[in-house]
């Protein structure tokens, strides 16, 4: 089991995901928010990668059960229904409706892998559950970090910590033997030196403090919150929805044994 690590979505290409299995990984915020909009009953995402291509899908789409979410600069796209505050996406609001999702990166991420052959969206909220889906086959994967745009600041230390997480459970569950690149050791070697609190790593990240600076401090509480929304989000088709327990795998039954014990 080959686990890649990308610390940034915008050095690759979309053909470069095509036909692999992709884990988008954006804690700040727009994966956070993909995972409580679906466990909060929304009926899917579609994730583009332009305010342009949100406002045309959502002029063919019936008003009543779509909305626009999404951010630039953190804060809510004007003519959008929502921001990027995970608590925004609450229950009351999000039910039965497709969510036409434009953020900074993270959206961006999300279209460009929809090549990929199997695409989840992973942070923090929902690790667990992201990593038991990845060893119910123990396929090759691509940790694809959302990042910032190039830049000097492209790097973002949350999402690779993230993977990093991610990546140190694979190795617990000892399920399948991991081959891990350079990329992949240097995300685990970080979650292992500032895992221990992740409020306090992302408090200190340049997204987070940009973030709190423009009143959004609540959001790094419920994104640094592991396991608090142990939902999978995958990719069907060109939308994203909630993956249901009969969609998983059906495991393979034991060998049954011919030879006496
Ligand atoms: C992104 O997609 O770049 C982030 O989620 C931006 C944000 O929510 O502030």
């Amino acid at each position: 089991m080959r686990i890649e690590v990308s610390f940034n979505a915008a050095q690759l290409d979309e053909l470069q995901l095509r036909d692999k299995n992709v884990v988008v990984i954006d804690v700040l915020r727009a994966s956070t928010t993909v995972a409580v909009a679906l466990a909060n009953g929304a009926r899917e995402i579609i994730p583009v990668a332009t305010i342009e291509s949100a406002v045309k899908i959502s002029g063919s789409l019936f008003g009543e059960v779509t909305l626009r979410g999404g951010e630039r600069n953190g804060r809510m796209i004007e003519g959008f229904n929502l921001g990027n505050s995970p608590a925004e996406y609450t229950d009351a609001t999000v039910r039965g409706k497709s969510i036409i999702f434009c953020t900074t990166n993270g959206s961006v991420a999300m279209a460009k892998s929809r090549y990929a052959r199997r695409l989840f969206v992973g942070s923090f909220v929902n690790l667990s559950a992201i990593v038991d889906a990845m060893l119910e086959d123990g396929e090759d994967y691509v940790l694809l970090c959302a990042g910032k745009p190039s830049g000097l600041r492209s790097f973002s230390i949350e999402d690779a910590v993230c993977a990093g997480m991610m990546i140190q459970k694979l190795i617990q569950a000892k399920k399948f033997p991991l081959d891990l690149p350079d990329a992949s050791r240097a995300a685990a070697t970080l979650y292992k030196g500032l895992g221990r609190s992740l409020l306090k790593l992302l408090k200190l990240s340049d997204h987070g403090q940009y973030l709190a600076e423009i009143g959004f401090a609540a959001d790094l509480k419920l994104c640094a919150a592991v396991d608090s929304v142990p939902v999978v989000p995958v990719q069907q088709g060109t939308v994203i929805k909630l993956r249901k327990p009969e969609e998983r795998p059906v495991a393979e039954p034991d060998p049954v044994r011919t030879e006496p014990a």
